[in-house]
């Protein structure tokens, strides 16, 4: 039974989702864009990068709270919006919700969740914030924003890198689509992954829970290409809450966001599944920080494996730090109990690395 000390690593989540997941699941989560150079760009970034250790200061009481937008939260990251999160397991969303209200984090609730933004932000209790794609010509963005404000989400999310979806060989090999095109080779695949497939099967298979709105049809292919600085102007007018805008590696970008009125940049090359050639985000993130000053929120994600990882980031100009496919291996791997034990692994990593650097909290430090 995972969730008794299975679980000791980020990788050790990673190689039991493997073999439990369905191959094509397996890929979608963790397949990423191209010949896949561009993740290993930012892993071999986050792995130049030296912690320097401190010898003999008194790190016994140590804290991993920090602060978001002037509210404490338990630990300095928190959950990426991921869509179809069910696909690693049925519930997989809920069970994310729970982390983030037990841990006081935000929650990202993708466009393209599997579960309803109204139900997740209740169980999450009040700790999500709603990502948005733009799409098409907007009618159904604009809608979706209406009804996360009717839901009482105070923080909107815009992923402003999918213009067009990023092209993942091993995502399209599989012929993966949603719902489910059910061919021979997927049968084989499924058959093969008791386990999934009985659990899926008996859940129901998850669907684009978002996209079920009166009066809208929803066009899961239509491009998101149309999206302008207009767009976000528009967007900015609509939204009185807090506004953040992620996918942003350029230091240009970052500074005519902030000058729109936006409230936090989101460094992020959406896990490497976009662009394959676009920069590592782990080496953007300084440049970022420099050219927007130390008081403006800053977050990252991509590529983070470890409570070390984590500490890197903070350490070169982010606020707070989002963790994406890992999160769905732990539930791949052991369901909610796999979930929070990798959770107690990257919160043991980092306080480990803390005490390591000489370091007791996070917040009103020197760092943050
Ligand atoms: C994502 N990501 C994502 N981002 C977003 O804004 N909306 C979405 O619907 C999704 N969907 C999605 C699905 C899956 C399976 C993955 C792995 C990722 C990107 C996500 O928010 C985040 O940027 C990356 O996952 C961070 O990189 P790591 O931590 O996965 O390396």
């Amino acid at each position: 039974m995972i969730g008794s000390g299975t679980i000791h690593s980020t990788e050790d989540a990673r190689r039991i989702a493997r073999r439990r997941l369905p191959w094509m699941v397996f890929d979608y989560i963790d397949g990423a864009a191209g010949q896949e150079t561009g993740a290993e760009r930012n892993r071999t970034a986050l792995d130049q990068m030296t912690l320097r250790p401190r010898i003999l200061k008194d790190v016994s009481g140590r804290s991993l709270t920090a602060s978001l937008f002037g509210q404490d939260v338990l630990r300095p990251f928190g959950i990426a919006p991921m869509g179809m999160c069910n696909l690693s397991g049925p519930g997989a969303d809920l069970m994310l919700a729970r982390l983030a209200a037990r841990y006081k984090v935000p929650l990202g609730v993708s466009t393209m969740a599997s579960t309803p933004m109204e139900k997740l932000i209740e169980v999450a209790e009040g700790h999500a914030w709603f990502q948005l794609y733009f799409s098409g010509d907007g009618t159904g963005t604009f809608k979706l924003v209406e009804r996360a404000k009717s839901a009482g989400y105070e923080t909107l999310v815009l992923t402003a890198d999918v213009p067009e979806l990023g092209r993942r060989p091993r995502e399209l090999r599989h012929g993966f689509k949603m719902p489910f095109q059910l061919g021979v080779r997927q049968f084989i695949d499924f058959a093969l992954h008791p386990r999934w497939s009985l659990a899926t099967l008996l859940n129901g298979k998850p669907e684009l829970a978002n996209f079920l709105m009166d009066g809208y049809a929803f066009d899961r292919t239509e491009s998101r290409a149309k999206a302008t600085w207009q767009t976000l102007d528009q967007l900015r007018a609509r939204w009185p809450g807090k506004l953040v805008v992620k996918g942003v590696l350029d230091v240009d970008d970052a500074i005519r966001l902030k000058a729109s009125g936006v409230d936090a940049i989101q460094v992020s090359s959406h896990g490497a599944r976009q662009l394959e050639s676009a920069p590592a985000p782990f080496q953007m993130l300084p440049h970022i920080r420099e050219s927007l000053g130390a008081d403006y929120p800053v977050f990252y994600d991509s590529g983070v494996r470890s409570g070390e990882d984590v500490l890197k980031a903070l350490l070169s100009g982010a606020d707070f730090v989002f963790l994406g496919r890992i999160l769905q291996f732990a539930i791949a791997a052991g369901g909610e109990n796999g979930l929070n034990e990798l959770w107690s692994v990257l919160s043991s990593e980092l306080s480990t690395a803390m005490a390591q650097t000489g370091m007791t909290k996070l917040k009103d430090n020197n760092i943050l």
